[in-house]
């Protein structure tokens, strides 16, 4: 069983492709990591994000790059969305994505385009949203709980220009496939939205 989890930044994509794993006993990729670690290789090599041959340049990243917190940050979240509006970029990236796709067994994959793009023939397709508003605070909570120094402000804006970006981009654009089921977290708890995240892979298993 292949579960692909698209959505926005900050929606609880993550938390639910993580639990939906382990429920499942599924392998779990963060394919955002991929593009973030693109990103933070051109930050490191004083490469311009915004250069398609600069970014694919950056794609050699080591594995190891893979663990670095420096991947987690907002900085970086940004950088991963200006390299992931490249073609060569999103090319240079597709078989490491479709070959843990489609393994043996299954798998889980969270990122924008894995229900349009990487996996159209997953069995299970959730788009995770949730309101800006929602979405914001709960970053600005774990950055405040992190000793982040930021404003709810600041926190609104930038999402709002990477979900800008990443919605308008011409290639693989971040948009529900047309058999996806949504799933709006804006007034759930983690545990509510884990819950029914599961419901709704269960149902679509057996329906089969
Ligand atoms: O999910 P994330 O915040 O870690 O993703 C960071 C950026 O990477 C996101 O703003 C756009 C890009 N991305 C993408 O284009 N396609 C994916 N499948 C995953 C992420």
């Amino acid at each position: 069983m292949i579960v692909a989890v698209d959505g926005p930044t900050a929606s609880g994509k993550g938390t639910i492709a993580k639990a939906i794993a382990a429920r499942f006993g599924l392998p779990h990729l963060d394919t955002g990591l991929l593009y973030r670690a693109v990103g933070h290789q051109v930050a490191l090599r004083g490469l311009d994000p915004d250069d398609e041959r600069d970014a694919l340049s950056a794609c050699d990243f080591p594995d190891a790059m893979l663990s670095d917190p420096e991947l987690r940050s907002e900085a970086t979240g940004g950088l991963a969305s200006r390299v992931s509006v490249h073609h060569a970029v999103r090319q240079a990236l597709l078989e490491r994505q479709r070959s843990f796709a489609t393994q043996p067994g299954g798998a889980v994959l969270d990122g924008r385009d894995i229900g349009t793009v990487i996996a159209p023939d997953a069995e299970v397709k959730l788009f995770v949203t949730a309101s800006v508003d929602a979405r914001a605070r709960r970053r600005f909570e774990e950055m405040r709980q992190s000793g982040r120094d930021t404003t709810l402000a600041d926190i609104s804006a930038d999402l709002e220009r990477r979900d800008e970006r990443d919605r308008n981009r011409t290639e693989a654009p971040l948009k529900p496939a047309r058999d996806a089921i949504v799933l709006d977290t804006s007034v759930l708890g983690r545990e509510e939205a884990i819950a029914e995240a599961i419901r709704i892979v269960e149902t679509a298993r057996h329906g089969r």
